[in-house]
């Protein structure tokens, strides 16, 4: 199969039009068997309840090419139930996990010059989302629904990629206690997107979001979940009911456990308590894992490891995480689906 002529790693995180994307309809109670279109635009009616009530979610997952130029998907069944879990919650029709992961086949299938080759750095990320559809002008849950997923070559999301890069903690809340932060919402990123500009303009990365009912322990990092190893060597992220349960995060405690042989932990991370770790960082299916440098909260900037290295521990979790995913460390029964 010839390759897109594309400088891959050289790519970032940004929107590319591939040759074909799948869409499937929902009306009179069933999805239809869905087909691979040419056409990125979709026409909707102006009352669709995902223009004016949020009723619409997302999905993030990513194939990678193997060493022997197989392709292969990261716990697509994950994104998948997840998917359940937000569609459920936001009273829309679940998509069937064997019908996500087709989907998702067929897409990578179909794009297959579009996908970055083995050791490029590059990988290939999958858009799955739920739209609701229809005339509608009522706050009430959609008559028709789509569902569909495209996908494009992407590199860091992230600048720095693998190198540490520093985050400020925010005031603004993404998601309260008990409403949609542990479901994947287009609401959710909505709220994020002025604490995220307000940061960048500062010169970080993104911002960490606290908890928002009494805004004193560690919640996201922006799109992502927050991880950190402390300096007896424990791997700990937040327990926290406004958060997205992160399929990489997930991943993480099994790596740390079962592969490193760490203690792990989920539980409050206290942002006044940051002394206790000795490396931190960001992971999820775009950020992968992005080494934290530092953080600054009320002013006083908190520097890790370092803010230019990338600590030991980091560098191994990364480094087995991505072998697993890439297909060069044997993984765990049930995370690898080969599609090509
Ligand atoms: N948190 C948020 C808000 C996200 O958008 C994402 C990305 O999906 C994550 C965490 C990481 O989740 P995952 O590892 O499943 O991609
Ligand atoms: C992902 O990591 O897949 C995400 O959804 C994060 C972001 C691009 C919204």
């Amino acid at each position: 199969m010839e390759k897109k002529n594309i400088k891959w790693s050289e790519l970032g995180f940004s929107y590319i039009k591939t040759d074909k994307r799948y869409i499937s309809h929902w009306k009179n109670g069933s999805w239809d068997d869905g087909q691979l279109v040419e056409d990125n635009k979709i026409s909707i009616s102006e009352g669709s309840t995902c223009l004016h009530y949020g009723q619409e979610c997302f999905e993030g997952l990513k194939a990678y090419t193997t060493k022997d130029g197989g392709i292969q998907l990261f716990r697509p069944d994950m994104n998948a139930k997840r998917m359940q879990q937000t569609c459920e919650k936001i009273m829309m029709p679940k998509v069937p996990v064997e019908k996500f992961i087709d989907a998702c086949m067929q897409v990578v299938k179909a794009n297959e010059s579009w996908v970055p080759p083995y050791g490029s750095g590059a990988t290939f990320y999958l858009r799955p989302y739920v739209i609701g559809v229809g005339d509608n002008i009522g706050v009430r849950p959609a008559e028709e629904y789509i569902f569909g997923v495209f996908g494009m070559p992407v590199g860091p999301y992230f600048k720095g990629g693998m190198n540490p890069v520093n985050f400020i903690t925010t005031d603004a809340d993404r998601a309260a206690p008990h409403g949609t932060g542990k479901i994947k919402v287009g609401g959710n990123y909505a709220a994020s997107l002025q604490s995220h500009y307000e940061a960048v303009k500062r010169g970080f990365a993104d911002c960490i979001y606290l908890d928002p009912l009494t805004h004193t322990k560690i919640d996201e990092v922006g799109a992502a979940n927050f991880f950190g190893v402390t300096k007896d060597n424990k791997f700990v992220t937040p327990d926290s009911t406004s958060i997205l349960p992160s399929i990489t995060k997930f991943s993480l405690l099994h790596v740390a456990k079962h592969y490193l042989n760490m203690e792990t932990e989920e539980t409050d991370v206290l942002v006044d308590n940051l002394d206790i770790f000795a490396e931190v960082g960001a992971c999820g299916t775009a950020a992968v894992i992005t080494p934290i440098g530092g953080i600054e909260h009320n002013g006083k900037m908190h520097v890790f490891y370092s803010e230019t290295e990338v600590g030991p521990v980091t560098k191994k979790l990364y480094n087995t995480l991505y072998g697993i995913q890439m297909g060069d460390i044997e993984a765990p029964e049930g995370w690898i689906y080969k599609v090509i």
